[in-house]
C-alpha cells in the first residue's frame, strides 16, 4: 500500500533513508500504518518463501498449478520473441513456466526495489537461459519508470504480475498501477495473478498458520527496523493479528501492542496504548468482475481468465491499451 507515510519518501531517496522516513511517519501518525513492501529484507523474503510452502497458504501452489496447466495457451497469446516484464523479482519458478512454453522469448526485465534479490535472480535465470537477454531494473514499480527500448525485431511486451501482489494495493493504488503498467506495456498485455473472494475461514487460516510463520513474518518488520534503523522495539510486546475485513474484501495484518508502552527512537518518544496497532498489510481478494472493471477503467481489455477447480485463485490475460 502506498501509505500516507510514503509521501515523506522522496523519489531518488535510497531505500534505507526511505525506510527510516516511512517508519518515522508511521510512528508519528494515528492510526499507525506502514507499507508491506518493508517486509522483504533477506529474512523477510526467506519467511515469505516458507509461507508459500505452508499447508494453509493455498495461493502459491494454486497459481503454480494454473500456470502449469495453461502455460501453452498463455505462450500462444504472447507470440514469438516476446519480452517479459515482471513486476517484482519473485521466485523465478513461475516465470520459468512461461519461458519454457514461449517461442523464442527475447528478453526478461524483472523490476524490483531490492537490488540484491534482483541481481541474484537475474544470475540464476541467465544460467538456464543463456540466449535470453536478462536485464534487471532496480526501481519502485508503483512509481512512473522508464524501461529500455524494445529490442529490434522484438515481439509483444508482456507484463507478468503473479502472486496476487496487486492485493497489497488499495483500489485507488491498483488503478494507478494499471495505468502505469498500461503505459509500459502499450500494444502488449498483462498476465496478472489475483486471489479470489472465498470462505472467510479459508482466508483466515491462510494468514494465521498453525506454525506461526506468518506471525514471524509480520513481526520481522519490527525486527528489521531494529536491525537497520536502531528502533529498539521489544518484539515480545507485540502480537500478530490477521483477520478478514469482509466489507472491504481484504485480509488485514496488524502488530498489536500487548501493553501500554513507549518506544524511544532518535530522541523522540512514541506511546502505544494497550491494543494499539501498526497496520502492516492489506491483502485484497477479488472477484473476476471486480478485477475486470478496474482493468477496464485503466484502458485494459479483459481477455481469458484461468482458475483452479475450487475457484481459489485466478490468472488474467489483460490486453494493454494500444
Ligand atoms: C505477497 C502480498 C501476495 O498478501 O498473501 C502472505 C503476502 N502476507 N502472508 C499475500 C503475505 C501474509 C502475500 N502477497
Amino acid at each position: 500500500m502506498l501509505s500516507r507515510a510514503q509521501v515523506h519518501a522522496e523519489p531518488g531517496m535510497g531505500a534505507h533513508a526511505a525506510f527510516a522516513a516511512e517508519m518515522r511517519a508511521c510512528l508519528a501518525a494515528r492510526p499507525r500504518r506502514i507499507s508491506p513492501k518493508w517486509f522483504y529484507d533477506s529474512r523477510g523474503s526467506q519467511l515469505f518463501d516458507a509461507i508459500c510452502e505452508l499447508p494453509e497458504y493455498y495461493p502459491t501452489r494454486t497459481e503454480f498449478g494454473i500456470l502449469t496447466r495453461h502455460a501453452g495457451e498463455m505462450a500462444a497469446l504472447m507470440g514469438p520473441r516476446a519480452e517479459v516484464v515482471e513486476f517484482g523479482a519473485g521466485s523465478l519458478r513461475k516465470v520459468r513456466l512461461l519461458l519454457d512454453a514461449m517461442e523464442a522469448p527475447a528478453r526478461y526485465l524483472p523490476i524490483d526495489i531490492s537490488g540484491d534479490h534482483l541481481a541474484q535472480s537475474a544470475i540464476e535465470l541467465q544460467r538456464t537461459y543463456p540466449g535470453l537477454d536478462v536485464q534487471p531494473v532496480v526501481a519502485d514499480y508503483t512509481q512512473r519508470l522508464l524501461l529500455p527500448a524494445p529490442l529490434p525485431g522484438a515481439g509483444k511486451r508482456i507484463g507478468f504480475f503473479p502472486g496476487s501482489t496487486i492485493g497489497n494495493f488499495t483500489p485507488e493504488e491498483a488503478l494507478h498501477f494499471f495505468v502505469l503498467a498500461g503505459q509500459l506495456l502499450r500494444g502488449g498485455a498483462l498476465l496478472l495473478g489475483a486471489d479470489l473472494v472465498k470462505d472467510p475461514a479459508v482466508l483466515h487460516a491462510a494468514y494465521n498458520d498453525a506454525q506461526g510463520v506468518t506471525a514471524e513474518f509480520n513481526l520481522n518488520l519490527l525486527a528489521r527496523a531494529n536491525r537497520e534503523l536502531g528502533t529498539g522495539f521489544e518484539l515480545s510486546k507485540f502480537w500478530h493479528s490477521a483477520f478478514y475485513n469482509a466489507p472491504a474484501s481484504r485480509i488485514e495484518m496488524h502488530l498489536v501492542s500487548r501493553e501500554r508502552q513507549r518506544v524511544e527512537w532518535r530522541g523522540e518518544r512514541f506511546e502505544f496504548d494497550e491494543g494499539e496497532a501498526i497496520h502492516t498489510e492489506n491483502s485484497y481478494k477479488f472477484t473476476v468482475e471486480g478485477l475486470h472493471a478496474m482493468a477496464l477503467d485503466a484502458g485494459f481489455r479483459p481477455g481469458p481468465v484461468w482458475t483452479d477447480d475450487a475457484q481459489l485463485f485466478s490468472v488474467h490475460w489483460l490486453h494493454a491499451p494500444a
